[in-house]
């Protein structure tokens, strides 16, 4: 029995222990979330975490697994080198963005005094929410490339967390050419709303706040479609994870930038809601690259439709297979992903398991889309510089412009992204087809 004397006495005695503790270490710190925890394990450098307080290891280490697991910044921020693997975050590969010769290349982020990253933390969130472009000639210009219109839903806390990982990444010293905008610099920066108006239906952006840690009611608004008539069976841990899974999918990792096409309505910024994650956008390899991964093109996969969505009849075991073997599997063919999900997968394949669930629950529970969104997205279309590529890879022939040809077919879908079928057989796309400019 607690009586106030003995509560009073253990206060007292509590108060000396402290102070004694005081006197000979630090108090006790916070331990560090598995989110970071993970990050700071595949910090792809060596990262010195001496003298580092827990609050600055959580902010690194999240900021880590948020560039490096959930969101893939890597693929098109690294410096490719002629000879020799590229350099983590060094910046410089050209992202064409017109007929006419308008390019925009990718930043260096590196701390490299020089080539590197000069925004301030404010003005790294101000870029991140707005695409306001600080290094363009007159400050006003927006960033082309960069998924800016998916990453600005992030938690302020989250892009903190980014900046302060940034900020520890070796320099690489690599000048990056200035972009060539034409027509596109006349584009501004996009002031950040304070409500989610991308998708089929708006919601009020939840306050910010660190209580909710993993942004589960950030993810909860920034849903792209209605929310599921199933919704409001699921048990509590499975609307934790749909919220969180939409977080990732819609601030981090970009999940609908690759799987709907098109990705949004120029004129009213929304994602086409009917055409949410099914499929059909078209991914190009330029001379070189096309080579080195013997590939002329790719198209991401139906992730939502009826009919021909995967995700509808995938489990959880399936899929986590997928990402962390990085295999595409369709009934007995089973290859290996091509380019850029194998890059995605890389990436998201370091998710923690939570992580991994949270993106499998929201993307099989949208709502199945229907009708003539329900892709049937193509197989890569392969390069090949011999006969014998082709024939090694899944049949055909080499033609002129080094594209795997001439394999059986009665439908579109069964040849290479953006091939057709012509008396059954595969040809290769016109070089004006729409589909080489936008996919399907
Ligand atoms: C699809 C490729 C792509 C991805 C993915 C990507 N970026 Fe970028 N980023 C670019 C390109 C290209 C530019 C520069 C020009 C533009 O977009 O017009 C850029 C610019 C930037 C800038 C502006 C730098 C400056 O000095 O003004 C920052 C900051 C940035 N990226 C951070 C990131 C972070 C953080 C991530 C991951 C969360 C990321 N990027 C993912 C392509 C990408
Ligand atoms: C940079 C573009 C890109 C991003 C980002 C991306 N994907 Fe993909 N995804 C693709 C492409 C392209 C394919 C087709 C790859 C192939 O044919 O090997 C694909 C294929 C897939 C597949 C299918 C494999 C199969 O058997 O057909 C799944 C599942 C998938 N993506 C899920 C996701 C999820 C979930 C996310 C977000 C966490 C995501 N993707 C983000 C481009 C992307």
């Amino acid at each position: 029995m607690r009586t106030p004397v003995s509560l009073l006495l253990a206060g007292a005695l509590l108060g000396t222990m402290a102070c004694d503790d005081d006197d000979e270490k630090p108090p006790e710190e916070t331990p560090l979330s598995v989110e970071a925890e993970k990050g700071l394990s595949i910090v792809p450098f060596a990262l010195d975490t001496n003298g580092l307080s827990n609050a600055e290891k959580e902010r690194i280490g999240m900021g880590s697994y948020l560039v490096n697991a959930a969101g893939d910044c890597g693929t098109c921020h690294q410096a490719l080198q002629p000879n020799g693997p590229p350099k983590y975050m060094g910046g410089g590969i050209a992202f064409a963005v017109g007929a006419g010769g308008e390019v925009v290349y990718a930043r260096n982020l590196t701390t490299d005094p020089k080539y590197g990253m000069k925004l301030t933390e404010a003005e790294f969130i101000e870029t991140m929410r707005t695409a306001k472009d600080f290094s363009s000639d007159n400050d006003e210009e927006q960033l082309i490339v960069m998924p800016w219109y998916t990453f600005r839903w992030m938690s302020t806390e989250d892009l903190k967390s980014i900046y302060a990982y940034l900020k520890k990444v070796p320099a690489v010293e690599n000048p990056v050419p200035a972009d060539i905008k034409g027509a596109l610099a006349a584009a501004r920066p996009v002031p950040f709303p304070s409500s989610y108006t991308d998708g089929e239906v708006s919601r009020p952006l939840p306050a910010e706040s660190t209580s909710d840690r993993l942004n589960i009611d950030r993810g909860m608004a920034i849903s792209t479609l209605a929310d599921p008539a199933a919704f409001s069976t699921f048990s509590a841990d499975d609307k934790k994870l749909y919220g969180r899974g939409s977080y990732l999918a819609n601030a981090v990792s970009d999940c609908s930038g690759c799987h709907t096409n098109p990705q949004r309505n120029l004129q009213t910024a929304k994602i086409p809601p009917d055409l949410f994650l099914s499929g059909g956008a078209i991914f190009a390899t330029g001379p070189g690259m096309d080579a080195a991964l013997k590939l002329k093109r790719s198209m991401s996969s139906n992730l939502s439709g009826a009919t021909h969505g995967l995700m509808k009849d995938m489990t959880y075991e399936q899929f986590k297979e997928i990402i962390v073997k990085g295999q595409y599997v369709r009934g007995t063919i089973t290859r290996p992903l091509v380019y850029p999900m194998a890059n995605a997968a890389e990436a998201l394949r370091k998710l923690t398991e939570d992580d991994l669930k949270a993106l499998y629950v929201y993307t099989k529970n949208q709502t199945p889309r229907t009708g003539a969104a329900d892709k049937q997205p193509q197989e890569p279309a392969r390069w090949c510089a011999t006969d014998a590529d082709c024939t090694s890879t899944g049949g055909g022939t080499c033609n002129a412009s080094n594209e795997c040809v001439g394999t059986a077919c009665t439908e579109d879908w069964q040849c290479g992204a953006c091939q057709t079928c012509s008396s059954n057989v595969c040809v290769a796309p016109a070089p004006n087809s729409a589909c080489l400019m936008g996919g399907i």
